[in-house]
């Protein structure tokens, strides 16, 4: 396994290595050497910081970048007054982009008076020509911007980056700057390190990039086209993760239901969710995110059976007017969606439904909005994110015309979060007075006496408990809700208390 390779034994005076995941460790070890001088120097650990915004898609690629960071001998801090910053960027709505640029300007004043300090850009936002240019433009005091595709040769790029600042060739000018921004790749290289968020739970990637091309979506452009995972890669992943201490596994893709359609030897995203279901030791299974086009009768089914699957499923509505969902270019209708909830809950009768609404998108009227409230209302999510739509260069929608005026669309938005938040308090009052399962992951933050876990359906339970419980699951009395959060008992019987979901 390559995860154990000794970095000490590569000589890196030797050329690089051709090869993956060979070539990576070869600049991780001279990295560490980098690293060391720079530490002797100044008789002190270096300290690096990542940043994530967006998706646990980044969480997951941050996690890749911490586990470099920390392989090539820096100590992880939560704060960017450190030695190495990076900031893993997202670009799905504008405010993502403007966070990055307001934090970058206080960035810049911590280099002053930090001047070795290496900042690097990654990420989504990062795909975007206007980004970039912006960066060589205004900010030339970030030493490293790399993209979505080449996040496995982080290595690579730290090691020019520091050899760059480190000489003082960065202040002389953008040749200084490392960049390297590929427009799509068809390369998948397994075995790098990565270092976990947490002990317990762990994302795993299945697929990259997205095919569906919604009209008001940047996704497609930055992530590229579909690329699944060998079936026997994932599972072997996790295996190795629950061995490692892993309960809780969430296979992320943009749009897993298309999963493996692209393999040499297709497999089905149901057929490896039972592959899955077989690991022993593994508790919970989570996935993100579905297309309702694509979601498959033998996935209801493989769910249905499952005991590990949890009972929670994210279905984007979007728009509940099929008039919208058309220019959306979602594939389904607003009785085809309805028809797959409908579905859903026949076979799964208590199954969590979340989704993600877009209010103003071009052209929506008052009729469609009054769709989408209506859907609401039928399928009664357990929770909804709903946003505001955000006009993304370079997308079919930006050159719809008919934008929704902004006080119009601020107008519905905040309507459709007070029924959003009006239903999800009503289904979670539901579950009070009941003793379900809780993966318990972490110590509450406002309150010593109390830990904080989660439910099968992802809703949040705090109870009294202490941090040896991290990572257990325990079965828990939900006492009171309060609203999106539950308290909660511990059961110590263990025996018939359980009224486990599904
Ligand atoms: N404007 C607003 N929301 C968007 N999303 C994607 N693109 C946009 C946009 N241009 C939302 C969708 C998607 C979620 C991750 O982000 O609802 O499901
Ligand atoms: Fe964007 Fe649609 Fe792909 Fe989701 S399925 S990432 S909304 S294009």
């Amino acid at each position: 396994m390559h995860q154990e390779i000794d970095l000490d034994k590569i000589d890196i005076h030797a050329e690089p290595p051709i090869e993956e995941p060979a070539r990576q460790y070869y600049f991780m070890a001279k990295c560490r050497q980098i690293v060391k001088a720079e530490r002797e120097r100044l008789g002190r650990p270096l300290y690096a910081c990542i940043q994530t915004f967006g998706c646990q898609m980044n969480a997951r690629d941050s996690e890749k970048l911490t586990g470099i960071l920390t392989r090539i001998g820096y100590v992880e801090c939560e704060t960017e007054d450190a030695d190495f910053v990076i900031y893993n960027t997202c670009t799905v709505r504008e405010n993502a982009n403007n966070k990055v640029y307001g934090r970058l300007g206080y960035l810049g004043t911590l280099k002053k008076k930090n001047p070795r300090m290496i900042i690097g850009l990654c990420g989504c936002m990062m795909q975007e020509q206007t980004a970039v240019d912006k960066l060589k433009e205004s900010y030339r005091f970030v030493n490293l911007i790399f993209g979505t595709h080449n996040i496995y040769k982080f290595a690579e790029l730290a090691a020019a980056a520091m050899e760059n600042s480190f000489s003082g060739q960065h202040h002389r000018g953008t040749d200084g700057m490392t960049i390297d921004i590929w427009k799509d790749t068809d390369k998948i290289v397994e075995d790098l390190p990565v270092e976990r968020k947490y002990a317990f739970k762990s994302g795993v990637n299945i697929m990259f990039g997205c095919n569906n091309f919604c009209s008001y979506c940047i996704v497609p452009y930055v992530r590229g086209r579909e690329r699944s995972r060998e079936p026997g890669e994932i599972i072997r992943e996790i295996r190795r993760l629950v061995a490692d201490g892993v309960v809780e596994v969430m296979l992320l893709g943009q749009n897993v239901n298309s999963y493996g359609k692209n393999l040499r030897e297709p497999v089905t995203f149901a057929q490896l969710l039972a592959e899955a279901e077989q690991i022993e030791g593994l508790e919970r299974i989570r996935f993100m995110t579905s297309h309702p086009k694509d979601l498959s009768d033998e996935l209801i089914a493989v769910m249905k059976k499952s005991q590990k699957i949890c009972r929670h499923l994210h279905l984007p509505l979007q728009s509940g007017s099929s008039r919208i969902l058309k220019k959306m270019n979602r594939c389904y209708d607003k009785e085809h969606y309805l028809a797959l909830v409908d579905k859903i809950r026949a076979a799964i009768p208590d199954i969590a439904l979340t989704t993600d609404i877009i209010v103003g998108f071009p052209g929506e009227t008052g009729e469609d909005f009054a769709e989408t409230l209506d859907v609401v209302r039928r399928v009664e999510y357990d929770s909804a994110f709903t946003f505001l739509y955000s006009k993304r260069t370079g997308t079919p929608a930006a050159a719809m015309e008919e934008q929704v005026p902004e006080l119009e669309v601020k107008a519905r938005f905040d309507r459709l979060l007070a029924e959003v938040q009006e239903i999800s308090a009503k289904k979670a009052r539901k579950l009070t007075g009941r003793t379900l399962p809780v993966l318990i992951e972490e110590k509450n933050e406002q309150d010593a006496s109390l830990v904080t876990g989660r439910l099968d359906n992802n809703s949040v339970v705090h109870l009294p408990g202490t941090a040896d419980m991290i990572g257990q699951i325990c079965q828990v009395y939900l006492e009171e809700c309060r609203g999106f959060y539950y308290i909660g008992k511990p059961v110590t019987d263990g025996n018939g208390a359980s009224d486990k979901q599904g």
